[in-house]
C-alpha cells in the first residue's frame, strides 16, 4: 500500500493494525501525565504490564515453600527454564534443544569463545567486523592473548570502505577467503549496534564453513528485532541479550544458541553444575557429565525472578505471533523510512546522512541518522517534547520503533517534531 503523509493516515494504519491491542500489554513512559514516545527497543525494551505478577509468582513459591519451590511449586523452578525456549527458538530459527536461557551477553561470548575459538600455530585468526561493540572487542583481545597470540595480529577487522560507513558483502567473504588457511573463527553482529546494518549472516556462515573456520553472531541488536534462521544458516553458535527487543528487563538474562551438529564433539567447555545431566545432577558426583544439548553449557543456579521477567514478554510474543511481529516491523519501519526520506528530501544542503542502510533485507527497527549540522540541538528539541530516542557521538540520533508497543501515529508525531526541528535553522521555515 502507498503510504500517505498525513496524521489520519498514520491513524488508519494503527486501526488496520493486526497487533494493535498488544500496546496496551506494556507500561509506556510518561511525563507529566503525558505518554512518551519511547523509540528505545534497540537500548532497553519497555516492561510488561504482566511482569510484576510473573514475578510475584516466583516471590509467593519462595515464601510458601522455600526450596520446596524447585520442585513443588505449581510450576516447578526445576522446568521454568522449557517455558522460555519454545519461544525464544522460534525467533531465532532454531530447535528448542539448540537454545539455552543463561548468564549475561559478556559472559556466554566468552563461554562460546572457550569452545568455539580453538587456535592453532596456523589456524589463529578471529575474523570480526571493525568497531564491534566493545564488549565483544574485548573479548577477541583477551582470548587470543590467552591463547598466547598477539591481538594486532589474530584479529582481523573488516572496515567500510573509505568514505562508507556499512560494511559490504562482498569484502567481508574477500577477507574471509584471504585468511581462508588461517581463521579459527568468524564473529560478526548480525546487526551492528552503531549503523543498525544488517549483515548477510547466511553469506557469512557458508563462507566461514567454506574456509573451514567456526562461525558465530552477537545478536544483541538481532534477536527480536529480524527473522533470523541460525539452524539452517549452519551457524555454530550465537549469543544475545534479552533486554532489547526480547523486554526481559534490565540486565537481563542472556541466550544461547549452539547448533546440534555440535552436541556430538567433544567441545572444551567450561563447566558448572547447572549444565550437569539433569535426572542425576543431585547425586553430586565427580565427573561433568553434560546435560544434552545447550543447556549442558550452564553453569549456575539461574535467577529465576529473571527468567520470571523474560517469561512475561515471551509470552506475549508467543501470543501476537512472531510472523505477525515480522509483518508490522517491515510496514512500520518502512513507514518510518518514508516520512524520514520526505524530510530530508525537502531541505536542501540534505541535514541527515542515513547511515543505516534503507534496503528492507538490510535493516531492522533500527534507523541511525549522522546530524550534519545542529544535531545535539535537534535532538535535544526532540527530547524536550517527549520523543525518546538516543544520542552517539559525535553526532547520530538513533531511534528504533518496535512492532508489539510502537505506533504509526508515533512515528508520524515523530516525524513532526523532527521536520519542525530541523526547520527552525531558517532554511524551509
Ligand atoms: C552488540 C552488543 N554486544 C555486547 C553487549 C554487551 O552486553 P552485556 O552488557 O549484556 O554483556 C551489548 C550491549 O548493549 C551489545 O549491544
Amino acid at each position: 500500500m502507498p503510504f500517505q503523509t498525513d496524521l489520519d493516515f498514520a491513524r488508519s494504519l494503527d486501526q488496520q493494525d493486526a497487533l494493535k491491542g498488544f500496546r496496551d500489554q506494556f507500561i509506556i513512559p510518561e511525563k507529566d501525565g503525558k505518554q512518551l514516545v519511547y523509540f528505545l527497543g534497540n537500548s532497553l525494551g519497555l516492561q510488561p504490564k504482566a511482569a510484576k505478577e510473573y514475578m510475584q509468582k516466583v516471590l509467593d513459591d519462595w515464601a510458601s515453600l522455600g526450596v520446596e519451590s524447585f520442585f513443588h511449586a505449581e510450576e516447578p523452578w526445576m522446568d521454568y527454564h522449557d517455558k522460555l525456549t519454545g519461544t525464544l527458538s522460534k525467533v531465532v530459527g532454531a530447535k528448542p534443544s539448540e537454545v539455552v536461557v543463561m548468564n549475561q551477553l559478556t559472559v556466554n561470548l566468552h563461554l562460546m569463545l572457550v569452545s568455539f575459538y580453538r587456535p592453532t600455530q596456523k589456524r589463529f585468526r578471529i575474523i570480526c567486523e571493525a568497531k564491534a561493540f566493545p564488549s565483544d572487542q574485548y573479548a577477541f583481545e583477551t582470548h587470543v592473548k590467552h591463547h598466547g597470540f598477539d591481538a594486532q595480529d589474530a584479529v582481523v577487522e573488516v572496515a567500510p570502505r573509505e568514505g562508507e560507513f556499512t560494511l559490504r558483502t562482498e569484502d567481508i567473504i574477500a577477507t574471509i577467503e584471504k585468511y581462508a588457511d588461517e581463521t579459527a573463527l568468524v564473529l560478526f553482529g548480525g546487526i551492528n549496534y552503531y549503523t543498525g546494518q544488517v549483515f548477510d549472516m547466511k553469506a557469512i556462515a557458508a563462507a566461514a564453513k567454506k574456509a573451514g573456520a567456526k562461525v558465530g553472531f552477537d545478536l544483541a541488536h538481532a534477536a527480536g528485532n529480524i527473522e533470523l534462521q541460525l539452524h539452517d544458516w549452519n551457524v555454530d553458535f550465537a549469543c544475545w541479550c534479552c533486554y532489547k527487543y526480547l523486554n526481559g528487563g534490565p540486565g537481563a538474562i542472556g541466550g544461547v544458541f549452539i547448533h546440534e551438529k555440535n552436541f556430538a564433539e567433544e567441545l572444551p567447555r567450561f563447566a558448572g553444575w547447572w549444565g550437569y545431566d539433569k535426572a542425576t545432577r543431585f547425586k553430586m558426583e565427580k565427573g561433568f557429565v553434560p546435560m544434552s544439548g545447550a543447556e549442558g553449557w550452564q553453569l549456575s543456579t539461574p535467577p529465576f525472578l529473571m527468567y520470571a521477567t523474560l517469561r512475561s514478554s515471551l509470552d506475549l510474543i508467543e501470543a501476537a505471533g512472531w510472523e505477525k511481529i515480522q509483518a508490522k516491523r517491515k510496514q512500520l519501519n518502512n513507514y518510518l523510512w518514508f516520512m524520514l526520506n520526505r524530510i530530508n528530501n525537502a531541505v536542501e544542503p540534505a541535514v541527515i546522512q542515513f547511515i543505516t542502510p534503507e534496503a528492507e533485507r538490510e535493516h531492522g527497527c533500527q534507523v541511525s541518522m549522522l546530524m550534519k549540522t545542529r544535531g545535539r540541538e535537534i535532538y535535544d528539541q526532540l527530547i524536550k517534547q517527549g520523543f525518546m530516542v538516543d544520542w552517539r557521538e559525535p553526532d547520530v540520533i538513533r531511534l528504533a520503533p518496535v512492532a508489539l508497543y510502537n505506533t504509526f501515529e508515533e512515528v508520524w508525531r515523530f516525524a513532526d517534531a523532527l521536520d519542525r526541528a530541523i526547520s527552525f535553522d531558517g532554511r524551509i521555515a
